[in-house]
């Protein structure tokens, strides 16, 4: 049963030299071809999430429910039975589906000056209960965390940036079309030297900008 599905093409991240001095000093880490083959899949992302196969939900990841097509990148879930629970923040979380993440292999540090575009063509599924996500989150402790996008099974697209877990600037706002490709962008750049800030634009409009608290040099997962 394809219960849900998530595709990203043609994601580009820019990573903005600060020690250069013309604006143009971009640099491309993971380029878009990167979803083209196996073997440039594997020169940038992996398979799970960095800490593993479980989160805060009840869907269970898997390489078996990610593949690679013309040059795009599906994540399909479905229905699982008899899977052992997932634990988090102490709690027995049931796990009833199983799904699929990738997470670059490099991690992502706004330095002094500095900052990455974050951009790629994803159609996500609204459907009531999914949950497809394009978000960094932080190496050690937590936060940093900026969702980029995220699809919350309401029918809405979300951009969010916490400070802390009860201090977050979350915007939601309508997403036309889910059946076509939109194209998100978020520009994360160094504001003053210690908070980081994030524009977030769907389909060549700023829908938000919000800052993150103290996120200058802290490294973030993809
Ligand atoms: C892919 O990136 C290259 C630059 O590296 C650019 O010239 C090209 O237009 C991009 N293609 C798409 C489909 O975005
Ligand atoms: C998070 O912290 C930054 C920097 O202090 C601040 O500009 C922003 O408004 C804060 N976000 C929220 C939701 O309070
Ligand atoms: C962040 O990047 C800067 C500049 O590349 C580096 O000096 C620093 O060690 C990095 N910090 C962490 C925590 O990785």
């Amino acid at each position: 049963m394809r219960a849900l599905t998530n595709y990203l093409a043609a994601l580009l991240l820019t990573d903005f030299l600060p020690s250069l001095p013309l604006a143009s000093a971009k640099h491309i880490m993971i380029p878009n071809t990167s979803f083209n083959s196996q073997s440039d899949f594997d020169t940038d992302w992996n398979y799970l999430y960095p800490w593993g196969t479980d989160h805060n939900g009840a869907a269970r990841m898997s390489k078996s429910q990610v593949s690679l097509s013309g040059g795009v990148l599906t994540l399909t879930a479905r229905r699982v039975d008899g899977e052992k629970p997932a634990t988090h923040g102490g709690k027995q979380i049931a796990i009833r589906y199983l799904s699929g993440a990738v997470h670059a292999k490099e991690h992502f540090n706004v330095s002094r000056g500095g900052g990455y575009d974050f951009a790629g063509e994803f159609r996500a599924t609204t459907t009531r209960g999914t949950w497809p996500a394009f978000w960094l989150t932080a190496v050690q402790g937590w936060p940093p965390e900026i969702d980029m996008a995220e699809w919350k099974g309401s029918g809405k697209i979300s951009f969010n940036t916490f400070n802390t877990s009860s201090q977050v600037r979350a915007r939601d706002v309508d997403y036309p079309n889910p059946q076509d490709f939109h194209r998100i962008l978020c520009e994360v750049r160094d504001a003053n030297g210690r908070d980081v800030s994030a524009k977030f634009w769907m389909d060549g409009k700023l829908v938000d900008t919000q800052y993150g608290k103290g996120f200058v040099g802290a490294p973030m997962y993809l």
